[in-house]
């Protein structure tokens, strides 16, 4: 048995590799990342191409036409829509918000909300949610909004991909004084089947910001692509503490042409209604016990059957990866300390590879 720590990031392969005595050329297939497995579109590479001569000029400092775009897609005023370097910028952003003031995390959840808390040097409160479920009942926050000046709630959530529905986000929002906020993160809410928008409750709760992130949904995190939605004022106020240009002028010129391909999100929405429920049965049947998803990622464990025959998360987390598979490690998640493993869902013929190689590992 090897004593390297578990690496921070659970899709740091090579960490992994030593950590199980793997060779660093030892070929598998990543289950850790939950990303679009159709994206990006087929033509974006092509579009970049022929961006690439505005590279030599500034971008247009307040992302306007982007704005424009994004506000005529979630039906909102431009004012309310920040754009931002990724989802991860809109995180800091919210906590730079509420520098030296108390934060709450509804955890296990991404990890991010504490680093940016960090930075900022707010206090701040966890919030556990029980396993096996992971299911949030509201009425348990009632006291602990009223002492929070911003709260961070993942919706659905990374990594349970347990969805908080409309009326208990409304719920929540009832209970927090004014001056607070309520960051809900939306980065994998087009990869939601069924959820309930809550840009609606935008006009009548100005506490509310929604953090999204358009790297998931259209598979281009290298290219770092978000943005908040929130009342003017909120946007304002978040925007001073955004550095001058923090977007690309590749990634803001993406915008209106990505929000316009509605036939990959179509594929994309067949693929998960086909998929995600087909993956989810399987690993049941498998044997483990699999947290009910929203999303396009499962938290598993073993089952009891088979944690009394001695295998744990860890040792299937080995297993799969000696058979060509990288699932991804909880340890760097509160409140999950590795019990648990995340895999993501991919396309059909991806997954039964995994099922096929998750029955060897398990038998
Ligand atoms: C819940 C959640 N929010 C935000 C992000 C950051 O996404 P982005 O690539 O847009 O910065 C991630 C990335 O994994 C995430 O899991």
């Amino acid at each position: 048995m090897t004593t390297a720590p578990w690496p921070d990031h659970g899709g740091d392969a090579a960490a992994l590799l030593k950590r199980f005595r793997l060779p660093a050329d030892h070929s598998f297939e990543d289950v850790s990342a939950n990303l679009n497995p159709l994206g990006p579109p087929p033509w974006v590479a092509d579009w970049l191409v022929e961006c690439i001569s505005g590279l030599s000029r500034y971008p247009e400092p307040s992302y306007r036409a982007a704005r424009r775009a994004i506000a005529e897609h979630e039906g909102v005023a431009p004012e309310q829509v920040l754009l931002t370097n990724g989802g991860a910028d809109a995180i800091f952003l919210a906590a730079a918000l509420h520098a030296g003031q108390r934060g709450l995390i509804v955890t296990p959840t991404f990890g991010e909300y504490a680093r940016a808390c960090a930075a900022h040097r707010l206090v701040v409160t966890e919030h556990a949610l029980e396993a096996p479920r992971f299911g949030l009942q509201t009425a348990a926050l009632d006291e602990p909004v009223t002492q929070a000046d911003v709260i961070f709630l993942c919706r659905p959530n990374n990594p349970t991909g347990t969805l908080v529905n409309a009326v208990e986000i409304e719920r929540l929002l009832s209970c927090m004084p004014t001056t607070a906020t309520l960051a809900v993160d939306e980065a994998f809410i087009d990869l939601a089947l069924d959820a309930e928008p809550l840009t609606p409750l935008l006009a009548r709760y100005p506490q509310l910001i929604l953090l999204r992130s358009m790297t998931k949904f259209y598979t281009l995190p290298g290219l770092r692509l978000g943005y908040v939605l929130a009342s003017a004022e909120h946007v304002a106020a978040l925007a001073c503490h955004q550095p001058p240009w923090s977007v690309n002028h590749l990634a803001a010129e993406l915008v209106a042409p990505l929000l316009a391909d509605t036939a990959f999100a179509q594929r994309t929405r067949q693929w998960l209604a086909r998929e995600q429920p087909r993956l989810g049965q399987a690993l049941t049947h498998a044997g483990l016990d699999v947290v009910p998803s929203q999303s396009c990622f499962y938290l598993v464990r073993p089952g009891p059957a088979l944690c009394q025959r001695g295998l744990s998360s860890a040792l299937l987390l080995e297993r799969l990866l000696h058979h060509g598979m990288l699932a991804r490690h909880t340890y760097s998640f509160a409140a999950l300390d590795g019990d648990w493993l995340r895999l993501a869902v991919r396309d059909g013929s991806a997954n039964d590879r995994l099922l096929k190689v998750l029955h060897d590992c398990v038998r």
